[in-house]
């Protein structure tokens, strides 16, 4: 008998609780809007403090964005346990306890972006195991804890941009071995985080844009693979990429735009045989030397716009067999040779336009390609700077019998012809001039008797000027002797000898004369003699240090490695027994020449936190 009430009391009480489920099944909470077909429902920008009641438990979307929602705690999703997407976009949440998700194993998409978190700890995170789409954007996350995302193994792309994150923990990636794409933007990290990179095995696109990193250090991207894609922009304060930087990568697609790159960064794209597309617009490279893109076989589309390219070396290109398009609009380039290209079988598209183009021989071959049209000169149409009678004439427009009778090229003069014979004393300057002209304007080379080739480039003692003139600063005895003025352009060469005889003064100081002479030998490479200087600075490390801390806003770095502390403190204190252990590494943003150097002989700064 009390088992049959007992009994009856249970099938009430569970008669109660399936009524209160159909009746949930059937409900929707007050503001929001439901629909049982696709068991979704949205309570978007509802004023919502928390999160309302009556949802029914088998909604599998859900979007509670732009509300007032300031925590997240696990009691709030504990029964809906078939949750795919959540949307907790544009709320106030500062904090999501641990264990919040563990219930939404069948969650795929997480949506926290434009809140307020400052810290995701280990734990947070936990339970989410087929999450695929994580988006932690816009927040005010400062640091990246180690082991944050450690369960979201199926997660294959992370948004972690807008933030104010100067630190990404070593283990911060640890297990997010489905990540394929990453973007990291808008943050104040100054270094590229490499250690904890090299824990995304299958990352196939990494996108890092708006960041005020600087420096690149050798061996930036080691260990990543699967890595295809590298997006690298808006680093306005980048200036070099030295050679080892992207060592290790196999890349396809590579981007370097809007950066203060000044030099073309051959030497660190080498060992990248598979690179399809490099894009290297934006930037301050005026001058590409020769063989600088020799290793790329496969590159099919290089884009060069923007970069106030004045200059490109005959056979700069050579090499670039596969090369298809190539984009080199608003630049400086007065002309492009054929001999620049190499081999430009394969081109397709090439854009020249807004670049002061002067229309001679030069471009011809361009010129002529056209009629069987070869070569659309894509983009904005390239048109004549000068001469004079063309100017303003677009490309397209010079066909024949236009080209023949204007599109032409004189041989360079040198004038006055006759040799000189100079006599100079020892240490004195000695001027040896070769006035040229002809169109275009022709680039004047010397041979000196010891058969050294100087041009424009060379830099150091002896030097050719602007105007073609030979300058030597101090001359030697062993200056003296037959010098040849070349001067040449497409049409031609024109030469011109001048005879120099420099007249000794005794000098004793053997030492300052020998310093001089070899100097003399390797001046070609003016660095060299900016380097003995810089390696003779005897400034103490530690006064550097304090001198570029100083500089660079210490304290404002201080301030967050505190805040950093602080936080860590807080949550250690909370979680009892975890015990956490990093390195912050922070170079400092150099602000000129001299913290540059500094800035690599110092090495980044290393705080080490160790927390029980
Ligand atoms: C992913 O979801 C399926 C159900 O869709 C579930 O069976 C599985 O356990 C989940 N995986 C993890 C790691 O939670
Ligand atoms: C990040 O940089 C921005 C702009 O430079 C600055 O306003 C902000 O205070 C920085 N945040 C941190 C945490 O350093
Ligand atoms: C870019 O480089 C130039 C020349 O070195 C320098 O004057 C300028 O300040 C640099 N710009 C930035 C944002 O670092
Ligand atoms: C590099 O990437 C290419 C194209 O994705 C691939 O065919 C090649 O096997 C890769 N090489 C290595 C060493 O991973
Ligand atoms: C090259 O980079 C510039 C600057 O980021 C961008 O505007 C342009 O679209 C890129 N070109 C291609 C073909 O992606
Ligand atoms: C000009 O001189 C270069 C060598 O300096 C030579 O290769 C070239 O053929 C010469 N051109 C003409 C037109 O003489």
């Amino acid at each position: 008998m009390q088992r049959l009430a007992l009994y009856c009391c249970h099938l009430l009480l569970g008669g109660a609780l399936a009524l209160l489920l159909a009746r949930s099944a059937l409900g929707c909470p007050a503001r929001c809007d439901c629909s049982p077909q696709t068991k979704s429902v949205s309570c978007h920008r509802k004023r919502l403090p928390t999160i309302p009641e009556g949802i029914p438990i088998e909604t599998r979307v859900l979007d509670l964005s732009k509300n007032k929602l300031r925590i997240i705690t696990p009691d709030n999703f504990s029964s809906f346990l078939h949750l795919e997407e959540l949307n907790l976009s544009d709320n106030l949440i500062s904090v999501v306890e641990p264990g919040a998700f563990r219930w939404q194993t069948c969650l795929r998409s997480l949506t926290l972006r434009s809140n307020l978190l400052t810290l995701v700890p280990p734990g947070v995170l936990s339970g989410l195991g087929n999450l695929t789409t994580l988006d932690l954007s816009h927040n005010r996350l400062v640091v990246l804890l180690d082991h944050g995302f450690q369960d979201l193994r199926q997660l294959t792309s992370l948004e972690v941009g807008d933030n104010e994150l100067v630190f990404i923990s070593q283990r911060a990636f640890n297990g997010l071995l489905g990540l394929r794409s990453l973007t990291l933007e808008r943050s104040n990290l100054t270094v590229v985080p490499t250690d904890a990179l090299t824990h995304l095995h299958n990352l196939v696109e990494l996108r890092m844009c708006h960041l005020s990193i600087g420096v690149f250090k050798p061996y930036s991207f080691k260990r990543l693979v699967r890595l295809r894609h590298l997006e690298i922009s808006h680093w306005q304060w980048l200036d070099t990429i030295p050679p080892l930087t992207l060592h290790g990568l196999n890349l396809t697609t590579l981007f370097i735009t809007h950066t203060n790159l000044s030099a073309f960064p051959g030497p660190a794209l080498r060992n990248l045989p598979y690179l399809t597309h490099l894009n290297l617009s934006y930037c301050r490279i005026q001058y590409i030397q020769y063989g600088e893109l020799g290793q790329l076989p496969r590159l099919q589309e290089l884009y060069l716009r923007g970069a106030q390219l004045a200059y490109i070396d005959p056979m700069a290109f050579l090499g670039l067999s596969a090369l298809r398009v190539l984009d080199m609009s608003q630049n400086q380039l007065d002309s492009l040779e054929k001999s620049v290209l190499g081999s430009p079988e394969n081109l397709r598209m090439l854009n020249l336009g807004s670049n002061p183009l002067v229309c001679d021989c030069r471009l011809l071959w361009l010129l002529n390609e056209q009629k069987p049209p070869l070569l659309q000169l894509g983009g904005v149409q390239p048109e004549c700077s000068a001469p004079e009678h063309l100017r303003g004439k677009p490309l397209r427009d010079l066909k024949e019998p236009l080209i023949s009778q204007y599109v032409t090229c004189t041989k360079p003069r040198i004038g006055p012809n006759t040799t000189q014979l100079l006599l100079a004393d020892e240490g004195q300057p000695v001027h040896l001039t070769c006035f040229s002209e002809g169109a275009p304007q022709p680039s004047v080379a010397w041979v000196t008797p010891h058969r050294r080739f100087v041009t424009a480039r060379n830099t150091g003692r002896v030097k050719v000027l602007a105007d073609g003139t030979l300058e030597i600063k101090m001359a030697e005895l062993h200056d003296s002797g037959v010098y040849l003025c070349i001067a040449s352009n497409a049409a031609g060469n024109a030469t011109l000898s001048a005879s120099l005889a420099v007249k000794s003064l005794g000098i004793s100081d053997r030492s300052l004369y020998t310093n001089r002479s070899s100097n003399y030998l390797t001046d070609s490479n003016s660095t060299w003699s900016n380097g003995t200087v810089l390696y003779n600075m005897t400034v103490p490390i530690d006064l550097k240090t304090i001198i570029i801390s100083t500089a660079m806003g210490c304290l404002s770095f201080l301030g967050v490695v505190i805040f950093c502390f602080l936080l860590l403190f807080a949550w250690s204190r909370g979680k009892g027994r975890h015990k956490s252990n990093f390195d912050i590494e922070y170079v400092p943003r150099k602000s000129n020449g001299a913290a540059a150097e500094a800035t690599e002989t110092s090495g980044p700064r290393r705080v080490n936190m160790k927390m029980i």
